[in-house]
């Protein structure tokens, strides 16, 4: 069966869509990273929150009504945060400190873990950097499973504290992202029989993404993350600073902040669910704006179903009753998405719209 990996090979990129610059090298925004600024897309809006207090829903995992809330916050706004969800606060802080001890490395050590033109995995720019015309403030690192191979070359001799780290997180993640699916299943009220849920979960399609916004010179002309949709069913981010950068859009509101919240995690719906939910759930646009005195960390971890899954929208939801049950999407294979995603980035979703 088709890999993760191997769902990428046919958009190889450009070096320069995967090297990140030496952040630690300059001292103001180059114009290669330099976005253009229009009243409502800058990230300047950010120093204007006064009088918005809006927050995005934080659910209690062990409270009774964590199904109505999770399955409700999906329905209005694609995003929440969860609370006693089970990671122990001792591994997230390993997992930022291993974080930290890779992107801390000078540039030309990082390199040893770049990813390659054809691959999905390691060290470089963001997947949707080919885009945009202008780079973005951002360095990554993306795992699926092990990262041996590229810890090694990083640390010939110092590699498996980080490997280890990062393996028990994916295993706790890919746990916890089973756990909230199946509760926003039972918040549809589909059995798992209705999803084919054996076979979703088995293979199923994981990623986890380290992601550095180093300190920036000036925010107001730079980005840290474009505005994008995630691609798989749900995503499950860990913020580690005060300082916000997330960054979510509303109709009506424009871009709201999502303030990072003591031990909660971020959970967002991503394209996948969408389709399934036949549009019940919004794919939410969201993106990321560095800050001028911290270097902010965050940690991604995205879960789909496997490659060879036929993703469309669940049959019974769409047999409902009338006209507006009818399927609004064609169902595509988890591999066809992820290639469409990577050739048309925004433009996938509409290109297996059929209403
Ligand atoms: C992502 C993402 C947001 C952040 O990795 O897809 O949207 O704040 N990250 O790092
Ligand atoms: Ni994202």
């Amino acid at each position: 069966m088709a890999t993760l990996s191997e769902a990428y090979t046919e958009t190889p990129l450009h070096l320069q869509h995967i090297i990140p610059i030496d952040f630690d090298s300059v001292e103001e925004v180059p114009q290669s990273h330099s976005w253009p600024q229009s009243d409502d897309e800058s990230p300047r809006r950010m120093f204007n929150l006064d009088g918005d207090h809006f927050s995005i829903p934080a659910i209690d995992l062990d409270s009774p009504d964590a199904i109505e809330m999770a399955g409700h916050a999906c329905k209005i706004m694609g995003i929440f945060q969860v609370t006693n969800h089970g990671i122990p606060s001792s591994l997230l802080r390993e997992v930022e400190s291993q974080a930290w001890r890779f992107f801390t490395l000078p540039a030309r050590a990082k390199v040893k873990a770049l990813r390659s033109p054809s691959g999905a995995t390691g060290y470089g720019v963001a997947r949707i950097a080919p885009f945009f015309n202008k780079f973005m403030w951002h360095e990554g690192f993306t795992m699926m499973g092990s990262p041996l191979e590229h810890a090694r070359e990083v640390w010939p001799h110092g590699y498996r504290k980080f490997c280890e780290v990062m393996e028990d997180y994916q295993d706790k993640m890919k746990a916890l992202s089973e756990r909230l699916l199946a509760m926003i299943l039972k918040y549809l009220g589909m059995s798992e029989h209705d999803v084919d849920w054996p076979r979703l979960r088995s293979n199923a399609c994981t990623a986890l993404q380290l992601n550095s916004y180093p300190r920036c010179p000036d925010p107001r002309q730079a980005m840290g993350l474009a505005p994008h949709t995630d691609t798989f069913l749900l995503t499950i981010l860990h913020q580690n600073h005060s300082a916000h950068g997330l960054q979510v859009h509303m109709e009506g509101r424009g871009w709201v902040p999502v303030f990072p919240m003591n031990g909660a995690l971020v959970v967002n719906v991503g394209d996948m669910l969408h389709i399934m939910s036949n549009a019940m759930f919004p794919s939410v646009v969201h993106r990321a704006i560095p800050s001028e005195n911290t270097h902010r960390l965050t940690v991604g971890y995205f879960y789909g179903p496997p490659t060879d899954f036929h993703v469309g929208p669940i049959h019974r939801l769409t047999q409902a009753s009338g006209r507006e049950d009818a399927a609004q999407f064609r169902s595509v294979t988890v591999k066809d998405y992820i290639q469409m995603k990577a050739k048309n980035l925004d433009k996938a979703l509409s290109m297996i719209r059929i209403r």
